[in-house]
C-alpha cells in the first residue's frame, strides 16, 4: 500500500511539490521559483512552459529526497494559482502568449466595456464576482484581441483555455498525447464564467466576452479521479484527483470544512475565505462569493472570499524596488528596530485595491511622512498594511455573516513573521491562531487527492490532524486600535483619491 500523497502547489511566485504522510505531516519538499515578467506598469506574466519544467522539477526534487518512487505515492493533488490564464494550442502543446497573472490590470478597458453595457455587478447574482481584471474572463479576451491570429485559432477549435491547474493536468496527463482538459469548481468560479448554482459554464457571458465555449475545460468536482500520470512521468500511472484553487485548498488544509469556518492566507496576497456551507451568500460588503469545495458527486459547498492583492509582494517590492532590504525575512528586523510606525502609513493599492474597495483606479499611498521617518518606519508600515487590509476585510466578512468571528486561524509564508502575527491580533482585537502545519495550501490538495482514492476516510479524520501550534491574543488598547484604524482608513481614501 503506497504510504504518501503527493501535492503540487503551482504559486504565483514559485512551484512546489510537497509529499504528505497519512497524519498530514510533510515528508519532503522541492520548490522551484519562477521569473516574474513585467513588461509594462500594470501587467505582470510568466511563461507556462517554464512552469512546467517546474513542476517536473520540483516533483522529482520531493521524490527523490525521501528517496520515494512512483511506488510510494498513492495519488497527486494540485492546487494553483488562481485566476491566472493561459491559453494553448491543442495540437503543438504550445502556450500562444505568455500566462496573464491575476494581479495583471491590462484588459481593464475590456472590462469597461463591458461593464458599459449593464453595470461592474451585471454578472454578480450568476458568478458572484464583480466585473474586473481580476478574474480570467478579460483576460483571454485580452489575447483573443491581440495576439495575431488568436481568434481564427480559438474559433476554429485550435486553442484551449484554463489556469495553471488545468494547465498542469493537461500536461502531466499526455498533453498533445490526450492531455486531460479539465478544471475544478474552484478555479472555474474564478474566471466569471460559471455559474454558480449549475456549476457550468454560461454561454451569454461567454458571448459577452467573445470567447468559444469550445476552448474552456470540463469542469469537474474537486476530488475525484481526473485522469493518470502519462508514461513518461516520474509519477507515471500515479492517478491525479484533486484540484483546488490555493485559496480554496488553504481552508480546506485547515479542516476548515463547515459554515463559519474560516482562514486567512498570507501568501503574494492575502485572502480570507469564509465557508458558506451549500447556501450560496451574496455580499453586500465588497466580498466575492465563490466555490468552497465539491467532493466528487456531493452538492458543492460555498464561501465568502476578502481578496487582498499586494502582502507579501509588499515585502518583496521593499527588496527588488526600493533595495531596503536583502532578504524578505529582514523585514521583521528592519519594522522591530523603531517602536511604532512613526505616524507613516503605506497603501499597497499597486493593483488598484480589491476587497472590500474593488478600485482598479487606487494607486499606493505613501503618507504620513516627516523628517523622523526612516527604513524602519517604512518596512513597519509595510507590514501593518497587511494587518490594516486583513482588518478590512475581516470586518466586511462579519457584516455580511452578521456574528463576528472570533479567533482568526491564519496559514502562509508570513505566518513566521512575529511582529506581523501580534500586529494582527491587535487590530483584530480577537486571537490569531497558526497550525502546526502551516503549509496547508499544499495539504488541502493532498486531502482532495487522498479522500477520492479512500486514503483517507473522510473529513472527520482530516479534522483530527489539525493540531494548534501558537496563538497570538490582542494586546492593544481599545481606544489606540480605532486611532490607527482611522489614521489607516484616512489613508486608503488617499489612495482613492489619486487619479489621473
Ligand atoms: O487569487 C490569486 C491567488 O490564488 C494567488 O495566491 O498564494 O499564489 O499568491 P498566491
Amino acid at each position: 500500500m503506497p504510504r504518501y500523497i503527493i501535492a503540487i502547489d503551482q504559486g504565483t511566485t514559485s512551484t512546489r511539490a510537497i509529499v504528505f504522510d497519512r497524519a498530514g505531516g510533510i515528508v519532503s519538499v522541492g520548490q522551484q521559483e519562477h521569473r516574474q515578467i513585467m513588461p509594462q506598469a500594470g501587467w505582470v506574466e510568466h511563461d507556462p512552459v517554464e512552469i512546467w519544467r517546474n513542476v517536473q522539477e520540483v516533483v522529482g526534487t520531493a521524490l527523490g529526497r525521501a528517496g520515494l518512487t512512483r511506488h510510494d505515492i498513492a495519488a497527486a493533488g494540485i492546487t494553483n494559482q488562481r485566476e491566472t490564464t493561459v491559453v494553448w494550442d491543442r495540437r503543438t502543446g504550445e502556450p500562444v502568449y505568455n500566462a496573464i497573472v491575476w494581479q495583471d490590470t491590462r484588459s481593464q478597458s475590456i472590462v469597461d466595456r463591458i461593464a458599459a453595457r449593464g453595470g461592474a455587478d451585471r454578472f454578480a447574482q450568476i458568478t458572484g464576482l464583480p466585473l474586473a481584471t481580476y478574474f480570467s474572463a478579460s483576460k483571454i479576451a485580452w489575447i483573443l484581441e491581440n495576439v495575431e491570429g488568436a481568434r481564427e485559432r480559438a474559433e476554429s477549435g485550435d486553442l484551449l483555455f484554463g489556469t495553471t491547474d488545468c494547465w498542469v493536468l493537461w500536461n502531466l496527463t499526455g498533453g498533445v498525447e490526450g492531455g486531460v482538459h479539465v478544471t475544478d469548481v474552484t478555479n472555474a468560479s474564478r474566471t466569471l464564467f460559471m455559474d454558480l448554482e449549475t456549476l457550468e459554464w454560461r454561454d451569454d457571458i461567454l458571448a459577452e466576452f467573445e470567447v468559444p465555449r469550445s476552448m474552456m475545460p470540463t469542469i469537474r468536482s474537486s476530488s475525484e479521479i481526473y485522469g493518470h500520470a502519462e508514461s513518461s512521468s516520474l509519477l507515471r500511472e500515479t492517478p491525479i484527483s484533486g484540484i483546488l484553487g490555493d485559496q480554496q485548498a488553504a481552508t480546506f488544509g485547515q479542516a476548515a470544512f463547515s459554515a463559519g469556518e474560516s482562514k486567512n492566507t498570507y501568501g503574494t496576497g492575502c485572502f480570507l475565505i469564509f465557508q458558506t456551507g451549500e447556501q450560496i451568500v451574496h455580499s453586500a460588503n465588497g466580498l466575492v462569493t465563490t466555490v468552497g469545495y465539491r467532493l466528487g458527486d456531493e452538492p458543492a459547498t460555498y464561501a465568502l472570499e476578502g481578496s487582498i492583492a499586494v502582502t507579501g509582494s509588499l515585502v518583496q517590492w521593499l527588496r527588488d524596488q526600493l533595495g531596503l532590504i536583502d532578504s524578505a525575512p529582514e523585514v521583521e528586523r528592519l519594522a522591530a528596530s523603531v517602536p511604532d510606525n512613526g505616524g507613516v502609513y503605506l497603501v499597497p493599492a499597486f493593483s488598484g485595491l480589491f476587497a472590500p474597495y474593488w478600485r482598479p483606479d487606487a494607486r499606493g499611498a505613501l503618507v504620513g511622512l516627516t523628517r523622523h521617518s526612516n527604513r524602519g518606519h517604512i518596512a513597519r508600515a509595510a507590514l501593518e498594511a497587511v494587518a490594516f487590509q486583513t482588518r478590512d476585510v475581516l470586518d466586511a466578512v462579519n457584516a455580511d455573516a452578521g456574528v463576528p468571528l472570533t479567533e482568526l486561524r491564519v496559514d502562509g509564508g508570513m505566518v513566521a513573521n512575529d511582529t506581523l502575527m501580534q500586529f494582527q491580533a491587535d487590530v483584530l482585537g480577537v486571537p490569531v491562531v497558526r497550525p502546526v502545519v502551516a503549509e496547508t495550501t499544499a495539504l488541502g490538495a493532498a486531502y482532495a487527492a487522498g479522500l477520492a482514492v479512500g486514503f483517507w476516510s473522510g473529513p472527520e479524520e482530516l479534522r483530527a490532524n489539525w493540531r494548534e501550534d501558537r496563538r497570538w491574543e490582542p494586546a492593544m488598547e481599545p481606544a489606540e486600535r480605532e486611532r490607527q484604524l482611522r489614521l489607516w482608513r484616512k489613508a486608503v481614501t488617499k489612495s482613492m483619491d489619486w487619479v489621473d
